[in-house]
Order: C-alpha cells, then sequence, then structure tokens
C-alpha cells in the first residue's frame, strides 16, 4: 500500500476535440472498451493509492460523480472537488490542499494512458522516494507540446514548457509525484503568459531546491496523452490490438482491485451479474483463474 493521496485532474475545456466534446467531458470519451479515465484511474490504483480526489469542471462533474461514485466497488474512496475555471495544472494542488492534508500525493492527467513493463519499476521507484519530487520522461517525436526536462552532467537541468527549439526529445509525462510540502510550494506560483499556473514551474521549484527526481521510460513502454483525435485513435487502436494479443485487458479496474486483494471474489460477481457485455465475460475469467 502506498503512503500517498492520487488526485486525478479531468478539467479543461476540450477545445481541441471539439465537436466530440460538446455535450461530454473529454477524459469520459471511450478509448476502445473504457471511459479514458478508467485509464490514469488504473495507475494510481496499480501504485496502490486507495484515497483519490477527482478534480473536474462544474458542468461535467455530475457526470464523474455517476460514474465512479463513492469508489467502493473498486475498494476505494473517492473525493470530489469542482475547478471553476482551467487555471492550470498546478491549481489542482491547491484546489486539492484540504484534502491533502499534507500527505504526499501523486498527480495524474485524465487523459494519459500509460502501459509497459518499466513503467511498474518506474512506479514503484518514484512512490517510494516520499521526500522528493518525481516525474517520469517519455521519448517523443513533437516535443515542442509538451513540458521538456533538460539535462546537464547527466542531471536534471531546465524544464521548460512548449520550447519553441527543444534540445531534447524527453517530454515530462502527465504524472508527478510529490511530497507533503507541494501544496505550499504551489502557492508560490503566479500564472503564467498564458494565465496558468504551470506543473512545469512547480516542478522547477524541486527541480532548483535538487528535489526531483526522473526516471526516463523506454520508448518500448506506451504513453499517450489522448488531447487530439489522432492520439485518441492511436490510443483505442493500441488497446483493442494489445487486449487481443496478450488476452488481458489493460486499465481493468475490478481486476486490478481483485489482485490488489481490495475487492472480494463475491464483489467481483456482483458486478458481472449487472453487466451483459464482453467486459462480464472477461471478469468471470478473473475470479476463475485464482
Ligand atoms: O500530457 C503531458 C503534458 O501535460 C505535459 O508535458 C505538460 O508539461 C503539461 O503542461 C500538460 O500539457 P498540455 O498542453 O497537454 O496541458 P493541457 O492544458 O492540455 O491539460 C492537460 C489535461 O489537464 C487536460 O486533459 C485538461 C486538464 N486540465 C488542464 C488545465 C490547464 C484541467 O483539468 N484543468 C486545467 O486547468
Amino acid at each position: 500500500m502506498s503512503k500517498r493521496k492520487g488526485i486525478i485532474l479531468a478539467g479543461g475545456s476540450g477545445s481541441r476535440l471539439h465537436p466530440l466534446t460538446d455535450v461530454s467531458s473529454k477524459q469520459l470519451l471511450p478509448i476502445y472498451d473504457k471511459p479514458m479515465i478508467y485509464y490514469p484511474l488504473s495507475i494510481l490504483m496499480m501504485v496502490g493509492i486507495k484515497e483519490i480526489l477527482i478534480i473536474s469542471s462544474p458542468e461535467d462533474m455530475p457526470r464523474y460523480k455517476s460514474l465512479l461514485q463513492s469508489g467502493k466497488k473498486w475498494g476505494i474512496n473517492f473525493s470530489y472537488k469542482i475547478q471553476n475555471k482551467p487555471n492550470g495544472i498546478a491549481q489542482a494542488l491547491l484546489l486539492g490542499e484540504k484534502f491533502l492534508k499534507s500527505d504526499p500525493c501523486c498527480l495524474i492527467l485524465g487523459d494519459n494512458l500509460f502501459h509497459g513493463k518499466d513503467l511498474i519499476r518506474a512506479l514503484k521507484k518514484a512512490d517510494e522516494d516520499i521526500s522528493n519530487a518525481s516525474v517520469l520522461t517519455y521519448p517523443v517525436k513533437d516535443p515542442e507540446r509538451f513540458g521538456v526536462l533538460e539535462k546537464k552532467n547527466n542531471k536534471p537541468f531546465k524544464i521548460i514548457e512548449k520550447p519553441k527549439k527543444p534540445k531534447t526529445n524527453r517530454a515530462i509525462t502527465g504524472l508527478y509525484f510529490f511530497p507533503k510540502d507541494v501544496s505550499k510550494k504551489a502557492k508560490k506560483l503566479s500564472p503564467s503568459k498564458r494565465g496558468e499556473l504551470e506543473i512545469s514551474d512547480l516542478n522547477e521549484i524541486y527541480l532548483k531546491a535538487g528535489k526531483l527526481r526522473v526516471s526516463e521510460l523506454r520508448k518500448e513502454s506506451v504513453w499517450l496523452d489522448c488531447g487530439t483525435f489522432d492520439s485518441l485513435l492511436k490510443a483505442s487502436n493500441f488497446v483493442s490490438k494489445s487486449q487481443a494479443k496478450q488476452k488481458n485487458k489493460i486499465a481493468c479496474l475490478e481486476e486490478i482491485a481483485f489482485r490488489n486483494k481490495w475487492i472480494s471474489r463475491k464483489q467481483v460477481k456482483e458486478i458481472i451479474n449487472v453487466s451483459s457485455s464482453s467486459y462480464g465475460n472477461y471478469l468471470i475469467k478473473v475470479i476463475s483463474s485464482k
């Protein structure tokens, strides 16, 4: 079990996915056979986090509450907090201050999908180091779209948000581990030129203090930020192909909860009883194989 609390940031305007997001929150759109938010949620569950805050907009919050409810069905406990305007990713740490109560945390963006063998190792390493902040980087073709980490003498040197001329192809992914002082540190931030409290500025504070650790995910792992039509399709294709090949589902919350021993076989059976899709058939296999 992790000592951390988790935050999923699932707000924003979703304008880059118009008209898909005209009446649906981006993070509720399907990635093949599950809502997008299942994927980042599965990462927090794999880290072993049971206390999770969902942050979203006033319009979308009722849908998250209706989908996720109390969390009891997966042995977790959800809290909810509204973000009135998308004022920046780092605002999540201010909105989450009361929830965190000075506990270390893990923040994940609701549109980020991770998968891969070296991911588990990276998650474990970052989770155990509760006195430092940790980020995960991934090699990308279009680093100018992301926060980028530059290194000097093989040490983290500088973070640049959406650099015009990136000096490296290593993007900082939307998964951040912070120590207990993070809300205090977030209070020191001021809005950037685009009017947002930038997560890169928050990470830069830890970097300058020598308290930022970095795990470099290998290319063989998968990281997708599902914020464009193409990445949305790519993510669905990846999940569909990978599940067909491996005969295992990615981000099956009931399976993770069951294997973590957070829910019983009886509880999974109750979910199977109300599911008439192939998702239910998969869960039957999960509880029969143990
Ligand atoms: O995906 C990783 C990247 O995410 C990082 O490399 C960047 O450093 C980081 O700034 C961020 O870049 P994006 O341009 O992808 O951020 P975006 O504004 O698209 O927001 C990411 C998600 O967070 C999106 O699903 C909407 C949500 N969000 C964003 C903001 C600014 C909120 O819920 N509230 C917000 O205020």
